[in-house]
């Protein structure tokens, strides 16, 4: 069908940054600006690329194309890992390396979901998931579910959403705006709930590093569980490796297989020089993940007390979901353009959930203590003028 000079439509439905509106009230702020919007870390990672032992790779690894399905050193420690950390038994055929987390949510899509299918995602979600949806013509359904819910509640409310065209279910634990993170008895229904509907699972698990006050259990690792879900993990989050863009999935190994033909089809394979670094993390990141979980923690409690906008405590990630409702019901887009132009930048909640307007998504562990301080007072200063 001929359609220039438009572009597709599912392209088209694909929602554009969620900072654009902020940004032209940020033009007007003249020093330092804060950064809270953004999910980051300030910590340097523990393994660089500066530091990486480029002879300790063949010339071929290098600068070859590589495998699909990653690097088999990466590979083999990932094996191993999941096993330790995650309690999920997996072989090669069972892992795919991306290019970050977002890619392999990507391609998980992709292969579970056909064009009119639906998506069931538990909001607040993180935004991207709903994008690469709509981009792959799949419809996200958002279902509103609460950390306080128990695990018979959250099935209530998520089996009424389920229609013959559900593909998948996506989670986030811990969960990205809101940290809340999923016990054992709400995962284990949402897997049974999964069973009795013939679903797939999409688990993100890429803060799985940064519990706090609970501990992080992979819904693969329940019994039955691993047949039906594909399970993504990042070395952004987890090893403050953001740019170098690798990530990985976990699955059963004919959707992996999937899987890799996608990622073949789309970067053909994730650079081995960004791989090496990756690896590099795993092996001595150890230490820095207690490091970075103790310093975050600290941010956390830090912004918490400091804020005069209520946000529960969130039990894992990098964020508090602050609720502004009382200052603007359930918009509160002016009170983030005033903290643009005041220099701090929060997340817009919108971008969560359609019914999540009223709530902003405030990152703790993007910039340094006094930094973070600064960028709570000004929030607090524009909140004080209202
Ligand atoms: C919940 C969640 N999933 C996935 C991603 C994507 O991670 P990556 O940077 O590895 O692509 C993010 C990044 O912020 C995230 O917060």
């Amino acid at each position: 069908m001929s359609r220039f000079p438009d572009v597709s439509t599912a392209g088209a439905a694909v929602p554009a940054s969620i900072f654009a509106r902020l940004r032209e009230h940020l033009a007007t702020f003249p020093g330092d600006v804060i950064p809270l919007q953004i999910g980051d870390t300030h910590l340097a990672p523990p393994a660089r690329l500066d530091e990486v032992v480029w002879a300790e790779l063949a010339a071929g690894d290098l600068y070859a194309y590589g495998a699909a399905g990653g690097w088999g050193p990466l590979v083999d420690a990932i094996a191993a890992k999941a096993w330790t950390q995650n309690k999920v038994g997996v072989t090669a055929s069972g892992i795919q390396v991306t290019v970050g987390a977002t890619h392999a949510l990507s391609c998980a899509v992709q292969a579970l979901c056909d064009p009119g299918d639906e998506l069931v995602l538990l909001t607040p979600h993180w935004p991207l998931i709903r994008g690469i949806a709509l981009g792959f013509g799949v419809t996200p359904v958002e279902v509103p579910v609460s950390m306080q819910m128990s695990a018979a509640e959250l099935v209530a409310l998520i089996e009424p959403a389920i229609t013959s065209k559900t593909a998948a279910i996506y989670f986030a634990s811990p969960n990205n705006p809101d940290g809340s993170m999923l016990s054992v008895p709400q995962l284990a229904a949402i897997a049974q709930l999964a069973a009795r509907h013939n679903l797939w699972i999409l688990a993100d698990e890429v803060y799985e590093d940064y519990g706090y006050d609970a501990t992080h259990t992979s819904i693969a690792s329940l019994p039955g569980a691993a047949e039906c879900t594909v399970t993504v993990f990042s070395f952004a989050k987890s090893y403050a490796q953001a740019g170098l863009r690798v990530g990985y999935a976990l699955g059963p190994d004919g959707v992996i297989a999937t899987m890799r033909k996608l990622v073949n089809h789309s970067v053909y394979n994730v650079p081995v020089a960004m791989q090496r670094a990756a690896l590099g993390a795993l092996r001595s990141g150890g230490p820095f993940l207690v490091r970075a979980r103790e310093s975050y923690l600290v941010a956390r409690d830090r912004a918490r007390s400091r804020l005069v906008a209520p946000a529960e405590t969130p039990a894992g990630a990098a964020y508090l979901w602050v609720d502004f409702r009382r200052w603007t019901g359930d918009d509160c887009m002016p009170i983030l353009e005033k903290c643009a132009a005041a220099g701090v930048l929060l997340a817009p909640g919108s971008a969560f959930g359609a019914m999540c307007g009223g709530f902003a998504r405030l990152c703790f562990t993007g910039v340094t203590a006094d930094r973070l301080d600064l960028g709570v007072d000004r929030i607090n200063a524009v909140l004080g003028m209202l």
